[in-house]
């Protein structure tokens, strides 16, 4: 068989959501995502990574099977499924599921009703695969739940409300943890609470919910299954622009073309070779899709195992093994388990439903999850090629433990042969990963000993391991010296230095963490010596005693668990009127849209005629000047339309708001990776991105580059000003306190990872220089008047408009303005409408995040544990142009006092200018790094003084009337009610003993518990931030048409407009309807920043209703029991006006920094939490247990949106403070550039148990309807879990009688607490580990 065989193309059958799909030129490098969104125009189905890491793109793909007379069906990410692969397939996206214009599917209305979105962004994503989870199983398990949702990712809701959701569906109720007494905290819940309040636990109705009905899904397409009954299945062709796809029915055929194409590679499941080809630059004119022929699909049991073929995917060999566990007797299946244990946790369900377990073994990743296991328990491969057939052992493969080439270039792999355990033999397998589900491994192992009969006297020993180097390595030395040996701590000492010695990495060695790799090959070694010991004496405990009852634990691995979570509000008054939506758990307004796919982001927007596509062209270099840009080869690709430069750019390309100037282009010089130096506009974005890679850009390297803070402190690189704050006299007060120390705490940046990357689609309206633009912005004001300004038109000739915003947290700002600048620049200079939708890649490198922070302290403090003088430095990494870095290094001075009391203080803030791409405002602005510095300390006075840290934070919290360190007056009073909530709530001291207990109980294992306060001030610093409008429209049928200058970034601030709306004009909140915040219906608006949204806009809106209301009143008055409608007409008839303004001048703050005084806040809002965690000190790695919040947020205008957003807050500040890792080369490039590097919370990182309560009886008269803003609030509470965390390592310590004060940085990730819990292993290692990577 070869090329020339194939005459012509196949035409490509598939349906799509029960609509039949023939694509005549089916193109192989057409992913499933593209060919929805934009040849089916089917664009609920969402692009979040691209690289099968966040589960956006989710589908349903059903499959038949005529032999058994099967339909499979499975979930996979769209943006990794090669169209072509979809040969008789029947593929079900969001819209297929259900729609506001057929039917909602229950799980689209629970998942809306319980408030499982909130930007709705990853939301048809959720959907579709737990759709695809009833589909195969209407009453799931709780587990099969959470397993369902390991791969999909949200940024904003922290989970809990979707798992809430989730559960309606599953066998087993699981509401509470009072369910292990069969009773349900929502069925006893006067039993919780005060009689006297009316508190509610209830967020959504279930009564409501429509039941689940299996036989109302689309069924499968009677065609596919004729389809695959009679038609002979034959070799299938593809042709694409520059590749072709061949598939192949028979193996010789496959070999065959293997022998003329040995290059081609296979492509099965695309979850190797998809990411290679978008990402690694890599290209394949042919490829071979192998899926279909049966020998590499075999499932066959025999004597002495099981043979799989080698395209069975991942999720078939986790339920073969799981069913041959079932049947067998355990002597024969340990090698299965292992196998299967490792199956639990390698990526998440999409990517498990279709990567091939031939593809895992034969890439022969150092991240392979199975090649260690695999290699050590034996199995064999059976190879073959055109007139050969081999069976080799798959150790084999790693032969040298760097990857011999024994797998030849025309081989394919038939299928593997896993054997049978036996008897007297112990296998096991191990992982660490930066998350533990869905993660790629940092290091794993495969273990297996086999001792000579009834003894321990080792007669086989094998172990490999992946992570250390290139690929799977095998300590075969170990192995064979330590063959003979009995099973012993003399063993153990000699392997591990053998170990160590064979596998260890040097410090040189790329990828990072090679002490944390090294200690881990000895700790997992260390593992399987234990629990081969405790499997010993279950075989006869008379000879062999096992391991001491305090090292048991650690034999068990971290479970995700359903979370059981409760939320508790104070309901409203029962004197309320039930049509008054304040108050009340109101869905998001487009919480059901969200759930069908319905709900617009820009990328959704219909193609306007002629529209092109952008990719920009970033700089390579930290500081370098630009000695040429060679675009001439771009120029020439297909499709290319143009290059645009900064010379384009009709106006302002530099923007002066302060010192430096923010860029669109980069003109001479780049100062940072990831700058924009021109960009390539095309007729496809694919096009646009091929060109793209193709400009060539000459530098000459400038000096200094300057990357880290401590390098902008050595060459005095700094933005001014430079702030400081005074209270007090420090220098006395350290020359009368009991001791003195000093100390440093680094807390990394924080991508903001919104689910919807940075997009913009500009239209030149063709006359006045008008200019519409649909931009994902926090601002849209300020993109109006940057791309006005870089046009050189007057702002009135730009429209902004924004529907919604997939998740901002910050992040689009500034960034979006210049993205938007870019965008327009090519729209102009093109005339044409043009879209620029960034790669989460480009969006990761260009647009900056949190800032790195590095807090220096001196602290004085009397032995009774009272603060009395605390002189501190903060430094914080501004990046490459001065964005807002300035004012957040002001904040984060503002805020450092969190909930304590500092009678001498002098603290300074310096915003660092260095080479990376510029920072930016994240969800609490500076708060969470200076709050968490003066927590660190707080708790280094404990160490010090012996105290418990909740005391030192009881003698030093804010009690009375107080005022800050600015001399801005406020009562703390709901402070003090939290903290004692939360301590009551969580039963902190009863838990705390019985952490301790635990602790005892429990060697290497730890339980750590902590409870931190909070104060959080709201305000924007100015009067002129915070101002707001609104445009309310009355039509003559009675509905409504509200508009306000905030933005919906998921939020729920459209939603609570409109409850704000109703109560006003005492209307059913049906009648009101929210369109678009547009610059041309509400100008001059200021951003949805700063928790500060609801409270600014709600005023707006008030007044606007108000007013209209004044105008209604004397219709009102002279027909008092008509209604609405009536009175609209008549005000009609009489010419009154129905469409009014509304206008909120804004909070009266200020600050006086030469005087160090001023009220920049407003209010204030309060909380505490408390959490308990365990970790695993072997592995460092950690479970978050328990969470109780208590939050005080005024009257809550709508609980299930603050409560969401306390809760997504807090979920983000678990990443920001113990997973969010970002790493730079040495020469500022940034290596973490999508989920399967950079790690934010996932389902199993939330809390086992979470509770929010909102503080009953506050009142806040500076807000709407008393109520206080809440969105940034609850992320510093993440930092909770930190010092829970550092709670379990300081009883580590001090149990092994380590140093009692030790340095803990954010985020605190399993490599520190591993390194942090010192023991024997850590100390083999060398410390020449000489960075590959930099945290900056
Ligand atoms: C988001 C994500 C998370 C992941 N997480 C993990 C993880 O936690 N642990 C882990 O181990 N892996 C993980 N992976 C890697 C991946 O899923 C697996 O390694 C997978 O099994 C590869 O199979 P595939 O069918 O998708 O390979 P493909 O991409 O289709 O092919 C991979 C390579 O294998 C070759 N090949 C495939 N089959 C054969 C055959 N029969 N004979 C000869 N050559 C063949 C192909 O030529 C190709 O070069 C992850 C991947 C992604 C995208
Ligand atoms: S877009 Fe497909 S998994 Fe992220
Ligand atoms: S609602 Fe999940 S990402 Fe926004």
């Amino acid at each position: 068989m070869s090329l020339q065989g194939a005459a012509g193309a196949d035409e490509l059958i598939f349906y799509v959501n029960g609509r039949k799909i023939i694509e005549k030129h089916a193109d192989p490098e057409q992913m499933l995502l593209s060919y929805l969104r934009k040849r089916l125009h089917l664009t609920g189905t969402k692009y979040g990574c691209g690289g099968g890491g966040c589960g956006a793109c989710t589908v349903m793909i059903s499959t038949y099977e005529p032999a058994s007379k099967k339909i499979c069906h499975y979930s996979a990410n769209a943006c990794l499924l090669p169209i072509c692969s979809l040969y008789g397939v029947a593929v079900t996206t969001v819209e297929g599921v259900g729609s506001t214009k057929s039917r909602v599917h229950p799980v689209q209305e629970r998942l809306a009703k319980c408030h499982g979105s909130q930007c709705g962004f990853c939301t048809p994503g959720m959907v579709m695969s737990v759709y695809t989870l009833l589909r195969n199983y209407p009453e799931p398990t709780s587990e099969q739940m959470t397993a369902a949702l390991a791969g999909n990712l949200c940024r904003c809701t922290g989970y809990r409300p979707i798992l809430d959701a989730c559960k309606t569906f599953c066998k087993e109720c699981v509401c509470c943890q009072s369910k292990a007494s069969c009773k349900c905290c929502l069925d006893h819940e006067e039993d919780l609470f005060d009689k006297e309040e009316k508190i509610s636990t209830r967020l959504y109705s279930p009564d409501e919910f429509q039941p689940l009905d299996p036989t109302q899904e689309l069924i499968f397409p009677p065609e596919l299954m004729r389809m695959a009954e009679n038609q002979p299945k034959r070799t299938l062709f593809f042709h694409g622009e520059r590749m072709t796809w061949i598939s192949p029915v028979y193996l010789d055929e496959l070999l065959d073309l293997k022998a003329a194409h040995p290059k081609a590679p296979l492509i099965v499941g695309n979850t190797i070779v998809g990411p290679q080809m978008k990402f690694g630059g890599m290209f394949h004119p042919i490829v071979f899709s192998p899926a279909r022929i049966p020998d590499l699909n075999v499932v066959k049991c025999t004597d002495d195992g099981l043979t799989l073929g080698a395209a069975c995917s991942l999720s078939l060999v986790k339920d073969i093994l799981r069913n041959a566990i079932s049947k067998l007797p355990e002597e024969k299946t340990k090698i299965f388990y292992a196998v299967l244990k490792q199956l639990r946790t390698l990526g998440g369900e999409q990517i498990r439903n279709v990567a091939s377990l031939g593809g895992n073994i034969v890439s022969r990743k150092s991240t392979s999850d199975l090649n260690p296991i695999l290699a050590a328990s034996n199995c064999m491969l059976n190879l073959a090629s055109r007139g050969r057939k081999r069976r080799i052992p798959l150790s084999d493969i790693f032969a040298d433990g760097v990857g011999n080439n024994t797998i030849m270039p025309e081989e394919i792999l038939v299928s593997v042969h896993i054997p049978h355990s036996r008897k007297g033999e112990y296998i096991s397998a191990f992982r660490q990963a930066p998350r533990r589900e869905n993660a790629l491994p940092i290091a794993n192992a495969g273990m297996r000993v086999l001792f000579e009969e009834g003894t321990d006297k080792i007669k086989d020993l094998s172990i490999f391991y992946g992570g250390a180097a290139s690929t799977t390595v095998h300590a075969k030395q170990t192995c064979w010296t330590l063959t003979g040996r009995q099973w012993n701590e003399q063993m153990l000492d000699e392997a591990s230095r053998l170990i160590l010695k064979e596998i260890a990495l040097p410090g040189s060695a790329c990828g990072g963490k090679v002490e944390y790799k090294n200690t881990l090959i000895v700790s997992f070694f260390y593992r399987f010596f234990l629990e081969v010991l405790q499997s010993l004496k279950t075989m006869d405990s008379c000879r062999y005693p096992g391991i001491p009852m305090e090292y048991g634990s650690v034999l068990q691995d971290f479970q995700t668990k359903m979370p059981q979570s409760i939320q508790i509000y104070q309901d409203v008054d029962q004197s309320q009127s039930p049509q008054d939506p304040v108050g009340r758990p109101i869905m998001h307004q487009s919480g059901i849209k969200h759930a069908t796919g319905e709900a617009v982001y820009i990328d959704d927007l219909p193609s306007v005629d002629g529209e092109l596509f952008l990719a920009v062209v970033t700089s390579s270099r930290a500081h370098a000047k630009i000695m040429s840009v060679d675009t001439s080869e771009a120029l020439k690709g297909p499709g290319v339309f143009d290059i645009i430069t900064a010379d384009d750019v009709p106006a302002t390309n530099e923007f002066h708001y302060s010192s430096d100037p923010e860029i669109i282009f980069a003109r001479n010089e780049v100062i940072c990776v990831g700058q924009i130096v021109c960009a390539v506009v095309a007729d496809s974005d694919v096009h646009a991105k091929q060109a793209a890679a193709k400009v060539k850009i000459k530098y000459e390297v400038l000096e200094p580059v300057i990357l880290t803070i401590e390098e902008a402190i050595k060459h005095n690189s700094f933005f001014e000003p430079k702030r400081k704050l005074e209270e007090g006299n420090v220098d006395q007060a350290f020359e009368t306190v009991d001791g003195i120390f000093e100390g440093e705490v680094h807390i990394g940046g924080q991508e903001h990872f919104y689910m919807e990357t940075q997009s913009v689609l500009a239209i030149p309206r063709g006359e006045d220089k008008e200019m519409d633009l649909f931009v994902s912005t926090q601002h849209p004001a300020f993109v109006q008047e940057m791309v006005a300004a870089s046009l050189g038109v007057p702002a009135n000739r730009i429209m902004c408009h924004v529907k919604r915003v997939g998740g901002a947290f910050g992040g689009k700002i500034l960034k979006a303005g210049l993205l938007a600048s870019v965008a327009a620049v090519a729209a102009n200079k093109t005339n044409r409408a043009v879209r620029l939708i960034l790669s989460r890649g480009d969006d990761m490198l260009i647009t900056g995040g949190r800032h790195p922070f590095i807090g220096k302290y001196k602290v004085g403090f009397m032995n009774d544990g009272r603060i009395r003088a605390v002189d501190a430095k903060y430094y914080i990494n501004g990046g490459c142009t001065p964005d807002e870095s300035v004012l957040v290094a002001e904040v984060s001075l503002l805020k450092m006092d969190n909930a304590y009391k500092i009678p001498n203080l002098r603290c300074w803030a310096y915003a660092c200018k260095t080479n990376l791409p510029s920072n930016t405002a994240f969800r609490g602005f500076g708060f969470p790094q200076s709050a968490l510095v003066t927590e660190t300390w707080i708790t280094d006075i404990a160490d010090k003084t012996g105290l418990s840290p909740e005391k030192i934070r009881e003698i030093n919290m804010y009690k009375e009337d107080e005022q800050t360190p600015f001399k801005q007056k406020f009562d703390p009073q709901n402070l003090v009610r939290c903290w004692n909530e939360c301590m009551e709530k969580s039963a902190y001291h009863s838990r705390k003993t019985a952490v301790e207990e635990f602790n005892k109980q429990n060697y290497w294992k730890k339980k750590g518990i902590a409870i931190v306060p909070m104060k959080f001030p709201f305000g924007l610093g100015t009067r002129y931030l915070s101002q707001a409008a609104a445009l309310v429209h009355i039509y003559t049928d009675g509905s409504v048409l509200l508009t306000h200058g905030g933005i919906e970034l998921g939020q729920g601030i459209h939603t609570k407009m409109i409850q704000v709306a109703s109560r006003e004009l005492n209307i059913p909140m049906s009648y009101i309807h929210f369109c678009e915040t547009s610059t041309t219906t509400v100008p001059n608006a200021c951003a949805s920043v700063g928790s500060a949204g609801t409270d600014v806009n709600g005023m707006a809106v008030k007044d606007a209703c108000q007013t209209l209301m004044k105008r209604l009143q004397p219709i009102i008055n002279k027909n008092p029991k008509g209604n609405w409608n009536d009175w609209i007409k008549e005000a009609f008839e009489q010419s009154v006006s129905l469409s009014a303004t509304g206008y909120f001048r804004g909070y009266n703050e200020n600050m006086d920094w030469e005087k160090g005084e001023g009220q920049p806040f407003t209010y204030f809002l309060y909380g505490a939490a408390c959490s308990e965690v365990e970790i695993n000190c072997l592995t460092g790695d950690h479970k978050n247990l328990q969470t109780d919040i208590v939050m005080d947020i005024g009257c809550s205008i709508n609980p299930a949106v603050d409560i969401g957003q306390i809760e997504g807050a807090f979920v983000q500040g678990i990443g920001l403070y113990t997973m969010e890792e970002l790493k730079y080369s040495p020469e500022g490039v940034l290596y973490t550039r999508g989920p399967d590097q950079y790690k934010i919370p996932a389902v199993c990182d939330i809390p086992e148990r979470f509770r929010v309560s909102l503080l009953s009886s506050s009142q806040n008269p500076y807000a709407i309807y008393a109520s206080k803003g809440i969105g940034e609030a609850g992320l510093f509470l993440g930092c909770s879990v930190f010092f829970a965390l550092r709670d379990a390592v300081t009883s580590v310590r001090n149990e092994r009688g380590l140093k009692k004060t030790f340095a803990m940085n954010s985020p605190l990730t399993a490599e520190q607490i591993r390194a942090a819990c010192a023991d024997d292993f850590t100390k083999m290692m060398t410390n020449d580990e000489s960075a590959s990577s930099i945290s900056v």
